[in-house]
C-alpha cells in the first residue's frame, strides 16, 4: 500500500477528502504523516497524535532551516507521495529537489491562470466566467509544475470571493482524491516540465468532475 505524506497549514478539508477516500477503500494508501508549519493547525487534529508534526516556521530566522527539518521529518516516515493539502507556506528549492517526481500540490486556480494567492477575488475582479482548481506536481517555481489534473466551477453573478471559494473547494476534494489515485496507482509520472498519463504525455491537464470521474 502506497504510503502517503500530507502537509497542511489549516482546516484540513482537503486532508479528510483523501482520510475518507482511503476509509471507503476508493483509495489504497495510508497517511503515514501529516505536517504542519503552523503549531496548531486545526487539519492536525484530523489523525491520530502519532502521526502529527508541526512547528511554528515563523520562529525560524532562515526557511532553510525550516525545510530541513521538515524534510527530515517527512524522510523519516518513509512516504511514497508527499501531499501539499491546504499548505500555505512556500517550499524552497532544496526542499523541492529533495522530494521532486513525488510532490504534489492542489492549488485554487485553472493554472496557469493566478498562480499565487487570492486566486478567487482576482478571477471575479477580471469577469472571468470559469474558475477551478489544479493538481500539480511542485517544481521550484510557485504553482508553476506540470499539472495532473482540474476540475472547473462557473463563476456566477454576484459571487463574492468566499461564495466561489466554496464552489470551488467543494471541487478540490473529489479532484484531489482522483489525482492522488492516480499517482498510487502509477498512472502519472512527472517528466521535466510535462506528466506522462500511461506513459504518454499528457497535451493537456486531465480533467474530472465533480464526482471525481475522469471527463473523457
Ligand atoms: C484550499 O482551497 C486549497 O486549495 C488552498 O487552501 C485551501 C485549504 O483548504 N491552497 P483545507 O485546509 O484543505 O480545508
Amino acid at each position: 500500500m502506497r504510503r502517503l505524506a500530507v502537509l497542511v497549514s489549516g482546516r484540513g478539508s482537503n486532508l479528510q477528502a483523501l482520510l475518507d477516500a482511503i476509509a471507503s477503500g476508493a483509495l489504497d494508501a495510508q497517511v503515514v504523516g501529516v505536517f504542519s508549519d503552523k503549531l496548531q493547525a486545526p487539519a492536525l487534529e484530523r489523525v491520530m497524535p502519532a502521526l502529527r508534526w508541526s512547528r511554528d516556521a515563523r520562529s525560524y530566522v532562515h526557511r532553510e532551516e525550516f525545510d530541513a527539518e521538515l524534510a527530515d521529518a517527512i524522510d523519516a516516515v518513509q512516504p511514497d507521495w508527499v501531499v501539499c493539502a491546504g499548505y500555505l507556506r512556500m517550499l524552497g528549492d532544496a526542499f523541492v529537489a529533495r522530494f521532486r517526481g513525488r510532490l504534489l500540490n492542489i492549488h485554487p486556480s485553472l493554472l496557469p491562470a493566478y498562480r499565487g494567492l487570492r486566486t478567487h477575488a482576482r478571477a471575479i475582479a477580471d469577469g472571468a466566467t470559469e474558475h477551478g482548481a489544479s493538481v500539480h506536481f511542485v517544481s521550484p517555481e510557485l504553482d508553476a509544475g506540470a499539472v495532473v489534473a482540474q476540475a472547473r466551477v462557473p463563476v456566477l453573478p454576484g459571487d463574492t470571493p468566499d461564495a466561489l471559494a466554496q464552489r470551488v473547494l467543494g471541487i478540490e476534494h473529489p479532484l484531489l482524491v482522483a489525482a492522488v489515485k492516480l499517482a498510487v496507482d502509477g498512472r502519472v509520472k512527472e517528466d521535466g516540465d510535462r506528466v506522462l498519463f500511461d506513459g504518454h504525455p499528457l497535451l493537456r491537464p486531465l480533467r474530472v468532475d465533480s464526482a471525481g470521474l475522469l471527463v473523457p
